[in-house]
């Protein structure tokens, strides 16, 4: 039998009222869901708005499917969320902190928009996570790809240069979901794209994901102050509760008193991924296995940090797309990226793209099951 592998618009994702932020009104009839399926049954939808993921469906140890994707089955609570958590979406231009909303490049100062607390968070204001993106679908081998584009402005946000970004999304039939993400620039600038999705392997909206079981492979990671701007230090995770070298629950260590998990409310940190010396492809950053359904989430990287974060802000205000509540800690993201404020970071590794050069990282999400 022929397996399809199919791309689907599922619908018009089009709006009725101007939301509060991040898309104008022209945009709307653009807004599209778009479904991805691969030979074994597991669906990947993405929304142009914010290039957002709504949805990943994969199996149990038994095939049984679970949306493992925290979301929303419309744009407008996407647009309206409280607390803006950034479900799901592409974040730029650049992911994470940099510290007072401030950078200097070849001399000259750049003012970015401050919108989390005196800091620059994830792109500012109007993000990347808000804006509508092209969409068109790629006929690859042994796949689906969606490639998203979009084109910031020189000045938005703060950042110096326009931007041309292209994310790909492509599913494959060994249940890997790849990002790979380029961008080129009119003049010198920082860019550090992540992807930011929320999984809870349970199933959306099924408990908290403290019993989840993380590893990480990173033997360093990057303390911050209060204001989660990270200090300059790579510090050794051992003999901390920052040791995910070897596979733990979550929770195991969470309420541990250390100073750096009362600034984060938890873990909001970046781990420095271990890599051997030259190796500049895909590595293992991190592998998740929930114990009840044997569903296993594997992230293979280019990138050298990766962001783990375990729902601290969320408080069982947010209900997703099937109607239960997003408890504390309802979900983990585990975002791929350089590390936070790399612009005033010196020893850090760069974030800087200047024209002529190509930006081109890649992470890949593999779904798996465990006996
Ligand atoms: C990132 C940040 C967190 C938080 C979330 C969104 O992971 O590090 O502090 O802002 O995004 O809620």
């Amino acid at each position: 039998m022929r397996y399809l592998m199919s791309l689907m618009i599922l619908s018009l994702w089009g709006i009725n009222s101007m939301a509060e932020a991040g898309i104008r009104e022209s945009d709307f009839d653009s807004i599209k869901l778009y479904e991805m399926k691969n030979a074994k049954g597991m669906v990947v939808k993405v929304t142009n708005y914010g290039a957002i993921i709504t949805s990943i469906q994969v199996p149990d140890r038994h095939g049984k499917m679970a949306d493992v994707a925290l979301g929303y089955d419309n744009v407008e609570s996407y647009m309206n969320a409280v607390d803006k958590p950034y479900f799901g979406s592409i974040v730029g231009r650049y992911g994470n902190r940099i510290a007072k909303g401030k950078f200097t490049i070849d001399g000259e100062e750049y003012k970015l928009a401050v919108n989390n607390g005196e800091n620059h968070l994830h792109g500012g204001v109007i993000g990347f996570d808000k804006v509508v993106w092209n969409a068109q679908e790629l006929k690859v081998k042994n796949g689906t790809s969606l490639q998203l584009t979009y084109t910031a402005k020189d000045g938005e946000e703060g950042y110096p240069g326009e931007l041309s970004v292209t994310v790909t999304y492509t599913l494959t039939n060994d249940n890997s979901l790849r990002v790979d993400y380029k961008a080129t620039t009119t003049k010198a600038t920082h860019v550090n794209l992540t992807q930011h999705t929320y999984f809870n392997l349970k199933g959306e909206g099924n408990g908290d994901i403290l019993d989840h079981e993380l590893m990480l492979n990173a033997s360093r990671y990057t303390p911050v102050d209060a204001g989660l701007i990270p200090t300059g230090e790579l510090a050794d995770v051992k003999g901390t509760p920052f040791d995910y070298t070897t596979a733990k629950p979550i929770g195991r260590d969470i309420n541990e008193a250390h100073q750096q998990l009362e600034f984060g409310g938890g873990f909001d940190h970046n781990w420095v991924i271990d890599r051997p010396e030259g190796n500049t492809g895909l590595v293992l950053a991190a592998r998740v296995t929930e114990p009840q359904s044997g569903r296993v989430l594997e992230i293979e990287t280019t990138e050298p940090g990766i962001q783990f974060y375990c729902g601290n802000f969320l408080d069982g205000r947010l209900k997703g797309k099937s109607g239960k509540e997003y408890v504390h800690r309802g979900g983990f993201c585990l975002e791929t990226q350089h590390y936070p404020d790399s612009p005033n970071q010196p020893n850090f590794p760069s974030t800087l793209l200047k024209p002529g050069e190509t930006y081109s990282t890649t992470t890949v999400f593999h779904f798996k099951t465990a006996k």
